[in-house]
């Protein structure tokens, strides 16, 4: 894993900017893999303004996202829908369907995730798959515990996750408990991994994970498996303070 260590969150955000802008230029068609959370909000914003500025086109970019909650309607502000939309989609070129989320309101949500794995292999992959870190080593929602071969399936959220995400809800009564979320094993064939880890309170995750061992138990841990990974971390995330 190449690790790339910055010395704030702004810091980070604009190394991934760049990696990600450098990414996409590369390539005639590119397929993104989008993840949702606090972490990556200011990437997300620099590239808005790049593509204000320098008009960076995204025609040729197909992006999936990594998981979505369900029983939330694409209106409702909490849902990954609504987060893409308000802190990348409407204001960059990339066509409307070109643009993919698992659906968290199919009638047939078993379905919903075999159909998701399918639509991703369709398009031959994932180009690069960004990626957030939780306190507890989920990636996307995978959660501890998950076997690492699992594809895109239904989770029951840990009680951490749930209060980790409270916060952008008015009340912890109103999260999710359930979500899709590609899995280990859908995450491990994007042939590029970039993950975006800020933060002293993810110290201890981002620790296990460079130092630790592979473990089902940590499920970030399999990412040392992958051959093509870069971390950009900030110092607090990777410091011992
Ligand atoms: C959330 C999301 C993940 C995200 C992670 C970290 O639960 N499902 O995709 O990467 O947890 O979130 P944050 O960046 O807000 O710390």
């Amino acid at each position: 894993m190449n690790v790339i260590q910055t010395k704030n969150y702004q810091d980070m955000s604009e190394k991934a900017t760049q990696f990600i802008l450098d990414k996409i230029k590369s390539k005639s068609t590119f397929k993104l893999g989008l993840a949702t959370g606090g972490t990556p909000v200011t990437t997300y914003q620099n590239l808005i303004q790049d593509h204000q500025k320098n008009h960076t086109s995204y025609q040729h970019v197909t992006t999936f996202n990594l998981d979505e909650y369900i029983g939330l309607s694409n209106e409702n502000p909490n849902s990954y829908h609504f987060y893409m939309n308000k802190h990348l989609f409407r204001h960059i070129d990339i066509p409307a369907n070109q643009t993919f989320i698992p659906n968290g309101l199919a009638t047939d949500l078993e379905k919903e995730c075999v159909d998701y794995d399918k639509l991703i292999d369709e398009h031959d992959g994932i180009d690069l798959q960004i990626l957030g870190l939780g306190h507890n080593g989920h990636i996307g929602f995978n959660e501890p515990g998950t076997p690492f071969d699992k594809q895109t399936h239904i989770v029951t959220l840990a009680e951490s996750t749930v209060e980790a995400n409270a916060r952008f809800f008015d009340s912890i009564d109103d999260v999710p408990t359930q979500a899709i979320t590609m899995g280990i094993g859908s995450i491990m064939k994007s042939k590029e991994i970039l993950l975006l880890v800020s933060g002293k309170e993810k110290h201890e995750a981002l620790h296990k994970l460079l130092h630790g061992d592979v473990d089902q138990q940590f499920p970030a841990s399999i990412l040392q498996r992958h051959k093509n990974v870069t971390i950009i971390a900030d110092e607090d995330a990777i410091m011992e303070k």
